[in-house]
This record gives structure tokens, sequence and C-alpha cells, in this order.
């Protein structure tokens, strides 16, 4: 493979809070179907896209799939057969700490758990050391105090060269920074959920939050996992759509309401001339606090189009006020 020289002219890159790192305004996620039950040569395609088209940064976690690790395995041999004379242009996330199993140390916040699993990302991604490792969830079952060595033990043996946390409440976001601060590290970013139909982060006031201690935040599922597109518009699920054949997004979650509310947020989109998708996109990058939108894609063509989201004037106050009354908070969520 070889990768184009124009790859740097067209993505915006954006500082993660008071960090001296850039990452683009899109990083790509292998969350759902980039484990063996789909062809690897549409993984591969997508994924060379992106990083031709600008993306640089690529998160995984030891849970995606499926099965759990699967999709480390995939980038990994992605690096080895294609990418290994751009690891230096690469920034690799991982995370651990949600279940990958029944053991007591597949899960949680403790040293061994994080380290174990870092270990084993290592070893499935082909790596000797990955730029961010996440954890992955707070886990009120472990006194703060361990995870923070732990993650600042990641970096300081070199194996990770910045940490981050995901699904943290601010408060405890707050105090894993002290903690880590006081160990000379740095927390680069926060991964919350952050959509037109999941305003947690504004609500819970974790934006604020985050500019007040220094870190950048890479918003996941900005397109709520595809209902921000118009593919659930029609009265019926196109075949290939993650609704249904995801465990984390059910049919029963596409109901009138939310077709009332992704059709209103639909005819704002078209009349400024760009897709719901792209609309929603810019929506979550209109934030200085957020670094970076994590989508992800199940087809170059996806890819392609999203990416442009940036390509569009930036909101009036006018098209915000009405963007909001479509744009609520619990729409298509499962409960
Ligand atoms: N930290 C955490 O706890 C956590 C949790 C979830 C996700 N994440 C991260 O965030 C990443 C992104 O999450 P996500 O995949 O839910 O993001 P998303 O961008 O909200 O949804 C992506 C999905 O929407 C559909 N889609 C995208 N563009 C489209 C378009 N233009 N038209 C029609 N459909 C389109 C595709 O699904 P189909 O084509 O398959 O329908 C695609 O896979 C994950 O890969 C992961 O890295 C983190």
């Amino acid at each position: 493979m070889t990768a184009i020289l124009s790859r740097y002219s067209t993505m915006p890159y954006r500082r993660a809070g008071a960090s001296g790192l850039d990452l683009p305004a899109f990083s790509f996620g292998l969350w759902q179907k980039f484990g063996p039950d789909h062809p690897y040569q549409t993984q591969r395609e997508i994924l060379l896209r992106a990083f031709d088209l600008g993306v640089t940064h690529f998160d995984n976690a030891n849970r995606y799939g499926p099965p759990f690790r699967a999709a480390e395995k995939t980038f990994g041999r992605l690096l080895k057969q294609d990418l290994a004379a751009h690891r230096d242009e690469l920034v690799l996330s991982t995370k651990a700490g949600n279940p990958i199993g029944p053991g007591p140390y597949q899960r949680g916040g403790s040293r061994k758990s994080l380290l174990t699993s870092l270990d084993h990302s290592l070893r499935d991604l082909g790596t000797d050391y990955v730029d961010i490792f996440y954890h992955h969830r707070h886990d009120p079952g472990t006194p703060l105090e361990e995870t923070a060595s732990a993650l600042a033990t990641a970096v300081q043996s070199g194996k990770a060269r910045y940490v981050g946390i995901s699904n943290y409440e601010p408060g405890f976001a707050a105090e894993l920074v002290a903690l880590l601060n006081r160990r000379g590290v740095r927390l680069l970013v926060h991964q919350p959920r952050y959509s037109l139909f999941d305003r947690s982060p504004e609500d819970n006031r974790l934006l604020e939050v985050s500019s007040e201690l220094g870190f950048g935040l890479v918003v996941y599922s900005p397109l709520a996992q595809g209902l921000l597109t118009k593919k659930y518009l029609a009265a019926s699920i196109p075949p290939g759509a993650r609704a249904l054949d995801s465990a984390f997004l059910k049919p029963s979650q596409i109901d009138e309401t939310y077709r009332r509310r992704a059709t209103g947020l639909n005819r704002i989109a078209e009349a400024r001339g760009q897709s719901l998708a792209q609309l929603a996109l810019q929506w979550v990058l209109r934030r200085p606090e957020v670094t970076s939108a994590l989508i992800g894609a199940s087809s170059t063509w996806q890819l392609e189009h999203n990416l442009k989201a940036l390509d569009f004037p930036p909101f009036t106050t006018g098209e915000l006020e009405l963007i909001d009354e479509f744009g609520v908070h619990g729409t298509g969520s499962t409960g």
C-alpha cells in the first residue's frame, strides 16, 4: 500500500485540551463490524482510505469485535501488512476496564486488570506502545488511587504515550486528574458519548469541566450509531444496517418519536445543503471543547461523505435554536 501524499491537506487538526497533541477532527473507531464476521478486504479499504484522508487517530478497545479482542487483531494485521512504515504518524488508542469475560481480572479498574489488558492489547496490535491508553469506565469497586497509579505506570513504562478515561462522571474525572497530576501525568482526553440525541456532556457540565481541567474530549457515537443519518427514516430498515445485527442498536429504538425528530433535523440539514449525518457531525464539532468526533463507518462511501461535514458554513443562532427543538436528549435510547 502507498499512502497518498495529500493526506494531510484537508483534515483539520485540533489541540487536545491543554496538551501539545493535535488530533484529527474526525477519529475512526473499530467498535463494530471489525471482527472476523465481516470481510477483511472491506475493513482494510475503509481504514486505509481514512488514513489517506488524514485520519491519524484510530480507536480500539479490548472489547471490540465481536468477539472480544478481535478488532485489535484486525488493526494489528493492517499495521503489519500496510501501515508499518507509518507507525509514527498514527495515534493508536485502546481501552480496558469494561468486562471481557467472567474472571475478576477481566474487568474493572485494578492494576492487575488494566496493565494485564494493556500487555495483551500490545501483542494483538503488534506494537510496542499505544498512544492513548484509556480506562473504559469508572469502577466504583476500585479505589481511584489504584486506577490512577496503573494509568501512570502505563505512561512511565513507555507502553502508553498518554492516558485517557471514558464514560466518567465529571466529579470522578476531576478526582482522577488530581491523582494523575500528583504523579506527573496528564489526563489527555475524556471519551464521552455526545450527539444530538445524547446531550449528557452539556447537562452534567463535562464540556465546561474539560476546559477548566485542560483535557480534550473525543466524543463517541456522534451519529447515535446511525440514527442521525437518513437510513432509518424510511418505513423499513435497509439491509446491512447496524440495527439489524447489533447488540447495541435495536429496531425497537426506531419509533415514531425518533422518526419525527430525525425528520425535523433532516429538513434543517437539507435547507443548509448538507445531509443529516453531516449536520450531526458539524454540530458536535461546533464546541471548542470537542477535540475530535469519533466515528464509525461500514463503507468508504459513508466515511468520505461524513468527512465533508466541516465543509459547510457555521450554524447561525437561529439554526441552533431550531436544531434544539428536534435534538432532544434520550431520543432513540433503549431506556
Ligand atoms: N468509550 C466507549 O464506551 C465507546 C462506546 C461506543 C463507541 N465508542 C467508540 O466510538 C466509535 C464510533 O461509534 P459509533 O460507530 O457508534 O459511531 P457513529 O458515527 O455514531 O455510528 C457509525 C455507524 O453509523 C452508520 N453510518 C455512518 N455514516 C453513515 C452515513 N453517512 N449514512 C448512513 N449510515 C451511516 C454506520 O453503521 P451501519 O452502516 O453499520 O448501519 C456506522 O458504522 C466506536 O468505533 C468506538 O471506537 C466508544
